[in-house]
């Protein structure tokens, strides 16, 4: 969570911080600042609010300088206040800093510095980082910053400027994302690449427990005890484009309609008829597998359970998926025998990576599906499935999990292919369903209208709920997860079996209930569960390729038809759009729900 920036250079630092805090505003939204050295002080210009309320107050705030900070916040530690912003600077504004990340030890640091005289503004954690530096400083920012980290617990990305030593930007990293730009005359630190774009696409990365020192002129990245280590600059390929709207009001919708070419980009050339799969540099001996563990959160959680039902299916392998803010507490039966993949759009999402960290020390062989080249979890695990879906900007994960979703049917495949426990023929029939994604999703996506006209309806409604069986309950999790997360109405998926082990109850007179039938083996069975709902009132929205034999339904949604392991990444299409209309509707904000962030970096 949050986003930070840091620039030096010879052009004036405030143009660059506004327009990167721009691009990382997904990352939080709770308020925003900047701090500059100007005129041989620290200037901060800081309010509650997006990034737009800090450029009208920028408008009337002199603050000029080459050498700044910046951040958009979102709240951990204080309410979202202007006293709670960042950056925070030390009581003689000579320092200034900005952090991403939770620090955990900060009452008995706050207790302490408090002790020894220090003043509190804010009730931050952030705020013990720049008086310990202030403590520590002699004269040498650099040396105060290396003898500050010693003493923190926790997870930081930090920015440290201070108007004694205008030449320098410190950065630092543990465990939350920092990347360092470069270009000739100018030195930048970013939580993400698309902060750079407009810039430049050379970067470092900076490890865990590392420090950079930047000057207009060099880079040089440290351990906390002052040894140089050597980096290798890495050109990244996406451009700026893939992160703006072109043309589309939202990014949520730009990035639903981009699906049938993020499937394919995902898709590349790992499939082919006739061909055994291709997953680049993968090496796996799927026969030395004990067992296989998925583990992610949130909407790439719903993927891995996708995964999970497929990986066991078409190998099997037994495979369960975790969430990982549970899996990391409960003593995993994880040896070296498993292998345990981890799910993760931005690959910074800071409990995957604790579990991938945990499954490491346990022996476990490790393998990430990301979205984001050189983030933190591509960095710890042994190896690394690109998604491609190219950035993804909204809050809402739409076309990552469907990325993420054609890499578990590739995966599966490939697993299968080493087990023998799939006939050719099934092989390819599935290889050509793959390879017909993108049409089928194109279809979905001129359904527009019918959607549109479910959307007035369900935006009216204080409750809906979704429900499945198989792999269309998971389709219904994660409709629900998106229509709750961004239009704030209530709603949770039921497995339609468990319908009567509690749920039912909670059905009253023209409450929506979505039913996701997708399942040809499970068809009748649902249509069942959909009748028990509809003779309780409820109002029945029925996903389905079947057309026939639907009496219970107040509206049918047609679903392109293609092998019921497929339909997850078909369904979810409708629903998905379904979400964004719905708040559309609702003149809500589709790509920064409220309370949330794209990239969760803190536990
Ligand atoms: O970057 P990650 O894929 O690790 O993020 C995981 C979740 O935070 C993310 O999927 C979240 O649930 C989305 N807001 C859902 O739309």
């Amino acid at each position: 969570m949050c986003g930070i920036v840091g620039y030096i250079g010879k052009n004036k630092a405030k143009k660059f911080l506004v327009e990167g805090l721009s691009m990382l505003e997904y990352r939080g939204y709770d308020s925003a600042g900047i701090s500059v050295v100007s005129d041989n002080i620290v200037k901060t210009c800081k309010t509650k609010g997006k990034i737009i309320a800090l450029q009208e107050l920028l408008k009337t705030n002199d603050i000029d300088g080459y050498l700044g900070i910046g951040h958009t916040r979102w709240a951990t530690h204080g309410v979202p206040s202007d006293n709670n912003s960042h950056p925070h600077n030390n009581s003689s504004n000579t320092i200034s800093i900005v952090h991403n990340g939770i620090i955990e030890n900060y009452s008995k640091l706050k207790n302490s510095l408090e002790e020894a005289g220090y003043k509190f503004l804010s009730d931050t954690d952030t705020e013990v980082i720049v008086h310990l530096i202030d403590s520590y400083y002699e004269g040498n920012i650099v040396e105060a910053c290396r003898k500050a980290v010693k003493d923190l617990e926790g997870s930081y990305a930090l920015g440290v400027i201070s108007s004694n030593e205008p030449d320098k930007l410190v950065a630092i990293r543990k465990d939350s994302p920092l990347v360092i730009g470069v270009n000739s005359d100018e030195k930048y630190i970013v939580s993400d690449i698309p902060a750079l774009l407009s810039r430049t696409r050379d970067v470092y990365f900076l490890n865990d427990n590392e420090m950079a020192i930047l000057t207009t002129d060099s880079v040089t990245i440290t351990d906390y005890d002052g040894k140089v280590l050597n980096r290798d600059l890495v050109h990244i390929e996406w451009d700026l484009d893939s992160a703006s709207k072109e043309g589309y009001e939202d990014f949520m919708l730009k990035e639903i309609f981009e699906q049938p070419l993020s499937v394919e980009r995902t898709i590349g050339s790992k499939i082919k008829l006739g061909e055994k799969v291709n997953l680049e540099n993968l090496k796996l001996d799927a026969k030395s597998i004990k067992n296989i563990f998925i583990i992610a959160c949130g909407t790439a959680a719903h993927a891995g359970m996708v995964g999970s039902r497929l990986i066991e299916n078409l190998s099997h392998i037994p495979t369960q998926t975790f969430l990982a803010s549970e899996f990391r507490y409960q003593e995993p039966l994880v040896d070296k025998s498993s292998l345990c993949i981890f799910v993760s759009q931005s690959g910074e999402t800071a409990d995957t990576l604790g579990a991938l960290k945990l499954c490491k020390e346990l022996g476990a062989r490790t393998l990430a599906i990301t979205n984001v080249v050189g983030s933190s979890i591509t960095r710890e695990a042994m190896d690394v499935i690109y998604t491609y879906a190219g950035p993804e900007i909204a809050v809402a994960s739409t076309k990552a999990y469907t990325s993420q979703l054609t890499i578990f049917y590739i995966l599966a495949l490939y697993l299968a292919e080493q087990t023998e426990t799939l006939d050719i023929e099934k092989q390819e029939n599935i290889k050509r369903e793959i390879l017909n994604i993108s049409s089928n999703m194109k279809k979905i996506l001129k359904c527009l209208d019918s959607i549109k006209n479910i959307a007035k309806i369900i935006s009216t409604k204080k409750d809906v709920f979704f429900l499945g069986r198989s792999l269309d309950y998971i389709t219904a999790m994660e409709a629900s997860l998106k229509l709750k997360e961004i239009s704030y109405i209530h709603s949770e998926a039921f497995a339609a079996g468990e319908l009567k082990h509690g749920p039912i109850a909670l059905i009253e007179q023209d409450v929506p209930v979505i039913c996701v039938c997708t399942n040809k083996n499970l068809f009748d069975k649902m249509i069942s569960n959909v009748k028990e709902v509809k003779s309780r009132g409820a109002y029945t929205i029925i996903l389905s390729r079947e057309k026939s034999d639907i009496d219970c339904a107040d509206i049918i949604l047609d679903i392109p038809d293609t092998i019921d392991i497929l339909m997850p990444i078909i369904s979810v299409i409708p629903l998905q759009l379904l979400a964004y209309y719905v708040t559309k509707i609702k003149n809500l904000d589709v790509d920064k729900p409220r309370n949330l962030a794209k990239s969760v970096t803190v536990e």
